[in-house]
């Protein structure tokens, strides 16, 4: 039976209380499909801050090194541990030592959930946002000057490569080709960023060239924004920069109603390193001891998992069981239920064994 090895790292606050659903259901269905999950699971956390000062060890990410995939809660406790330290401590080091380049957030709307679009049903918002992931507008090339002082002055430069751009496009087409419209639009804004934003847009007619069996088109993010609201039914794949691929992924996922259930994927899409699945939300401190997270988001981040590993039925059988249990319950308050947070793991288990 083919094992994976999967970093299992719940991290703070409700990430604690998720993970053990996403693990519940993913071991129901490699059970039914045939294979098996290994967990190797890690303390790291801002607990693991508190008592040894920094968020893993200082070999943590060569003993996940050659795992399948990580497999992550939320990273953040506020109160004892600030975020830039904590996020850039784990989360942001994955990303970026593992070169997980391309951030991947379907924005799908699902049975029993209220779009706040008017008008909305199943079926109608159904897309997939593919951030950049690793340089762009994110970089840290720049600094102050005269700090302190009436000349005071910041600069940051953005870093466009071609390699950087040309892999996350390649990626971009090779899923649009896989779906069934085939249609990859561009997010830019070339009218106004005058010289980073020409060369993206020369470097997606330049890839576009070789995938001629995928409709394109391109929008200014501004408008592109606006159509979100209006037209989310025109979109199937939308790639951008990392600035504003971290807008559209958080504006998508509001369309269709709540984070809690919004899954993601940091990609490695060359597997020279593991790739990592992480629901959008956070560690939710608020809501944290109480049993009351809604877990979809950590176990359709599992789904994504499941089809990065290959099984990609499996991952589809996970996706029917969340829409199933969205339909008849239970639900967790978040989505106006009285459920527990393990009611809910358990019912989407149930659904599919
Ligand atoms: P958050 O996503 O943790 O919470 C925002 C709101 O949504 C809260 O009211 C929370 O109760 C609710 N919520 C989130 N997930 C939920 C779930 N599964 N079920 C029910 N309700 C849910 O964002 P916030 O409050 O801005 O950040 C809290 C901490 O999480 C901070 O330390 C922040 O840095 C960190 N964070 C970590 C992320 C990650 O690990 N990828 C992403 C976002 C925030
Ligand atoms: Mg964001």
């Amino acid at each position: 039976m083919k094992k994976y090895k999967i970093a299992v790292i719940a991290g703070d606050g409700i990430g604690k209380e998720v993970m053990p659903e996403g693990q519940r259901v993913l071991d129901v269905v490699a059970s039914r499909y045939g294979f098996a999950l290994d967990y190797d699971e890690l303390p790291w956390s801002c607990d693991y801050y508190v008592k040894h000062g920094s968020m893993m060890p200082a070999d943590g990410l060569q003993q996940i090194r050659n795992h399948d995939a990580v497999y992550l809660g939320a990273v953040g406790l506020p109160s004892a541990v600030p975020d830039h330290i904590s996020l850039w401590g784990l989360l942001i080091k994955i990303r970026r030592e593992f070169d997980q380049y391309a951030n991947i957030r379907p924005v799908r709307l699902m049975p029993g959930i209220a779009s706040p679009l008017a008008n909305r049903k199943v079926g109608d918002i159904d897309f997939i946002i593919v951030r950049e992931n690793s340089e762009g507008e994110y970089s840290s090339a720049g600094g102050r000057m005269y700090e302190g002082t009436e000349r005071e002055i910041a600069v940051q430069e953005s870093i466009f490569s071609r390699h950087g751009t040309d892999r996350i496009m390649r990626y971009a087409f090779e899923l649009t080709r896989r779906r069934a419209r085939k249609h990859l639009t561009s997010a830019t804004k070339s009218n106004g960023i005058s010289i980073t934003m020409p060369f993206w847009d020369e470097r997606f007619h330049a890839v576009a060239s070789e995938y001629p069996d995928v409709k394109t088109d391109q929008y200014h993010i501004d408008i592109l924004t606006a159509h979100f609201v209006r037209f989310p039914d025109r979109f199937d794949v939308v790639v951008g920069s990392n600035l504003f691929g971290d807008i559209l992924s958080d504006l998508g996922p509001a369309c269709t109603g709540t984070i809690a259930i919004a899954p993601s994927a940091n990609l490695n899409p060359e597997r020279l390193y593991p790739s990592m699945f992480e629901p959008v939300h956070g560690s939710a401190p608020d809501i944290y001891g109480r049993n009351i997270a809604n877990p979809i988001g950590m176990i359709w981040s599992g789904a994504m998992m499941l089809d990065h590993l290959g099984h990609t039925e499996a991952a589809e059988a996970v996706v029917r069981a969340i829409e199933a249990v969205l339909q008849e319950g239970p639900k967790t308050p978040d989505l106006g239920g009285k459920a527990s947070t393990k009611d809910v793991g358990r019912a989407i288990a149930e659904a599919i064994s």
